[in-house]
């Protein structure tokens, strides 16, 4: 059943590359299907499309070659002539929503990114940030949670995501500079909300991601430092920071890669993964 209050929608972000949004928007989509039983609709609005691949696997190139509807279908607002189709149609949920997992009545689903994206929003006029919002207002509803994963840059794309969006997570990485893209975010954040009074959009927290440790090494003093400064930035903001940290796995990057065989420290991501959907209610 849905829940009566529609979807809770939360959008992954860092304006700093590498810290590993698409591997956590990924198992925390994954992990809210398998395990919390929730329905779920994972969005890449990044023209890399690594949440698409490591959620569809070899059926990406299929579906690039198919040619099916995507994220791009999505912002242009149709879905264009095809071979089977000689006109424009109207674009709906099925068209768009790849079935990772489940079946009609709880499923994890994707809206797939393409490589061309970005191309194709830079030669249109001026594309509506909204458009986003409005189609999972109108084709989502009864999905219980909906993770965007972001691009490292803002853009319209940041934009699309804030507007579709309640709550925010960033992930950070305990390293030098990890806290360069804070400023930047808060002042995104901030001048969304002034410019949409009626839109309240809230960081649920920022999540540690120790991707760079491994082998014996907790990362040392310059990680220690690290940890303070996102700590004492976190607090500057008013931003949670969860307690639960995601550790350092080999099994992601193969996970990303659509290898399955590895689980590696999973469990710490799921401890990660339980604190967050606690947090968010679902
Ligand atoms: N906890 C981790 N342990 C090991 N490897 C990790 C971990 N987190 C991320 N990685 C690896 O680091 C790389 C970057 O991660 P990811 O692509 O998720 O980051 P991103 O923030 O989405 O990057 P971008 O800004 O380019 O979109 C990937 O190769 C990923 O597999
Ligand atoms: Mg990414």
């Amino acid at each position: 059943m849905a829940r009566p209050d529609g979807p809770i929608v939360v959008c992954v972000i860092n304006l700093k590359g590498g810290v590993g949004k698409s591997t956590i928007a990924a198992l925390l989509a994954r992990r809210a299907y398998t395990q919390r039983r929730k329905n779920v609709l994972a969005i890449d609005i990044d023209p890399q499309a690594n949440l698409s691949q490591a959620l569809m696997r070899s059926q990406y190139t299929t579906f690039l070659n198919n040619k099916d509807p995507s994220i791009v279908e999505v912002f242009a607002g149709y879905r264009p002539p095809a071979a089977s189709r000689r006109s424009a149609s109207s674009l709906g949920a099925s068209d768009v929503a790849y079935t990772v997992l489940g079946d009609d009545e709880i499923s994890l689903q994707l809206i797939p990114s393409r490589f061309d994206f970005s191309d194709n929003l830079t030669q249109s006029v001026r594309p509506d940030p909204k458009v986003l919002a409005k189609f999972l207002a109108a084709e989502f509803q009864d999905k219980d949670l909906i993770i965007i994963d972001c691009a490292p840059t803002e853009s319209v794309l940041t934009h699309a995501a804030y507007h579709a969006s309640g709550l925010v997570l960033v992930p950070v990485k305990p390293e030098y500079f990890a806290t360069i893209g804070f400023p930047l975010l808060r002042e995104s954040l901030s001048d969304f909300s002034r410019r949409n009074r009626g839109h309240t959009i809230e960081v649920t927290g920022v999540v540690i991601n120790n991707g760079f440790y491994h082998g014996g090494n907790n990362g040392g003093p310059e990680k220690s430092r690290a940890l303070r400064e996102i700590r004492d930035e976190a607090t500057k903001n008013g931003w949670h920071v969860f307690s639960r940290e995601i550790p350092f796995s080999r099994g992601f990057p193969k996970l990303m890669r659509g290898d399955n065989s590895y689980s590696g420290n999973a469990d710490m991501f799921y401890q990660f993964a339980n604190e967050f959907f606690d947090r968010i209610g679902i």
